[in-house]
């Protein structure tokens, strides 16, 4: 057998072979109602772009109408530091200045939960349901560590919906004001999206 052409015989046949997988796939995809292919201007995708957002969040766990509240918790959970195991469900108020009643652009609603057990780290689990101007009924997505004592603390934003389909991004939040007595937080959020 010449050299060459025993080089060659393999190639030719994943070639082949190649072929073969991809016209059995393509009669697949066409025979299937399940899934295609679709180009980004069937669905109104222009040109992806990038915007951020500015909000200050409350957590307000004190007073007759809190808006997070404990939601679950384990037999263990009130010997931990750190309230390990702790579940608050929030319907966190988000405002444009860091007075409470300043202007309302959405609300965060999801839960965190003490997911630490030798530092105050949270599991946020959240929508940013917005209400203000042309994002009123469009959301974020953010799921992330939430080491509450540090300076800034970094989270994804995983996703969203409306304006915000194919969202990603990431969300800085920095502790504004924080109520010794009552619990009670403002926390700055600096958010960062791609979306289209
Ligand atoms: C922990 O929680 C349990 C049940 O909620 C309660 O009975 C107990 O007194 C709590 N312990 C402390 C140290 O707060
Ligand atoms: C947001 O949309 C809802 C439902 O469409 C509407 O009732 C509400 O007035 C809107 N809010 C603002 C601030 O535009």
């Amino acid at each position: 057998m010449p050299k060459t052409f025993s080089k060659r015989l393999p190639s030719t046949f994943f070639f082949l072979f190649a072929l073969l997988f991809l016209s059995i796939n393509l009669a697949s995809a066409k025979s299937n109602g399940f899934s295609n292919t679709l180009s980004p201007k069937k669905l109104g995708l222009k040109r992806e772009k990038l915007s951020h957002l500015h909000f200050y969040f409350h957590d307000i766990v004190s007073g007759r109408n809190p808006t997070a509240i404990l939601a679950a918790s384990a037999a263990l959970t009130n010997k931990s530091e750190t309230g390990f195991g702790a579940v608050v469900m929030v319907d966190d108020p988000l405002t444009e200045a860091p007075e409470r009643n300043s202007k309302l652009v959405g609300k965060a609603q999801g839960l965190y939960a003490s997911a630490a057990q030798h530092e105050v780290g949270l599991l946020m689990v959240m929508n940013f349901a917005f209400m203000e101007g042309k994002y009123n009924g469009s959301s974020l997505s953010l799921f992330g560590r939430n080491t509450v004592f540090s300076t800034v603390r970094e989270m994804p934003i995983v996703g969203g919906s409306g304006l915000f389909r194919f969202a990603r991004g990431y969300a800085q939040a920095k502790t504004h004001a924080y109520d010794f007595k009552t619990g009670d937080a403002v926390v700055e959020y600096n958010v960062y999206v791609f979306h289209y």
